[in-house]
């Protein structure tokens, strides 16, 4: 097996940032650093470390959705030391999350230790649809959601035209449902700005076919044999 597979399978992160850890040459192989991309290695029979830890395959793979409150950051170790969804997850795996959401951005969040399967649904060329509410003080106009649906302009860059509808405006508040389905970093709230809205509250409510439903915040559960189908299905 290729050794950035083999880390990735084991949950180390996507394949991508496997390859960037073993140029970074903190991958070892029976004790020897690899620095270089495309080595294979017998997953039975050689010792594989990352920093000193030894990476294994999973003995089962593990697929669940979270419901993220504000104020966690989607990183194993956050540097700035706030709190990770990792501390709401009690799993003996090593899982990672499939995509990211901003540290003050709620919602659904996949994790899993499924190399393969994470590469897949994070891939950009299956571009699955993300579906988000965003809450904002006072009355969206009707002439606000055309600009966010044909793509609004951000540092000169025009940013992908979404799927824009009023939900509701009630006591002040406006609730508008943005689908979008590139992941571009802080797309929904550089949107908001650029029309010179504030954002409340945004909330990640669905990933391709998976939906946050009712999960209660800060909880999570594995997802369901038919929530996983459809995702691989939607290849
Ligand atoms: N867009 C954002 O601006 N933030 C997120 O967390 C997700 C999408």
């Amino acid at each position: 097996m290729r050794l950035n597979k083999f880390l990735s399978n084991s949950g180390v992160a996507s394949r991508r940032k496997c390859d960037q850890i073993i140029l970074d040459g903190k991958v070892t192989v029976n004790g020897k650093v690899v620095n270089e991309l495309g080595v294979n290695i017998n997953e039975k029979r050689d010792k594989i470390e990352v920093e000193g830890k030894e990476i294994k395959l999973p003995s089962s793979f593990v697929y669940i959705k979270l419901n993220k409150p504000k104020g966690y950051a989607c990183t194993a170790h956050d540097e700035k030391g706030r709190k990770t969804i990792y501390d709401l997850i009690d799993c003996e795996e090593r899982l990672f999350s499939i995509g990211r959401l901003d540290y003050d951005t709620e919602g659904l969040i996949l994790l899993t230790n499924d190399g393969d399967f994470a590469n897949m649904v994070a891939h950009p060329k299956y571009a699955l649809e993300k579906e988000y509410q965003v809450t904002i003080e006072g009355e969206i106009k009707e002439s606000e959601l055309a600009v966010l649906r044909k793509g609004v302009v951000v540092n000169g860059e025009r940013m992908p035209s979404a799927k824009v509808s009023l939900l509701s405006i009630e006591n002040n508040l406006s609730k508008v449902s943005v689908i979008i389905n590139e992941g571009q970093n802080r797309q929904v709230r550089r949107m908001f700005e650029a029309i010179g809205r504030d954002i409340k509250l945004l909330k990640r409510v669905r990933i391709g076919t998976v939906k946050l439903g009712g999960l209660m915040r800060g909880k999570y559960k594995d997802l369901t044999e038919d929530e996983l189908n459809a995702l691989v299905r939607n290849k």
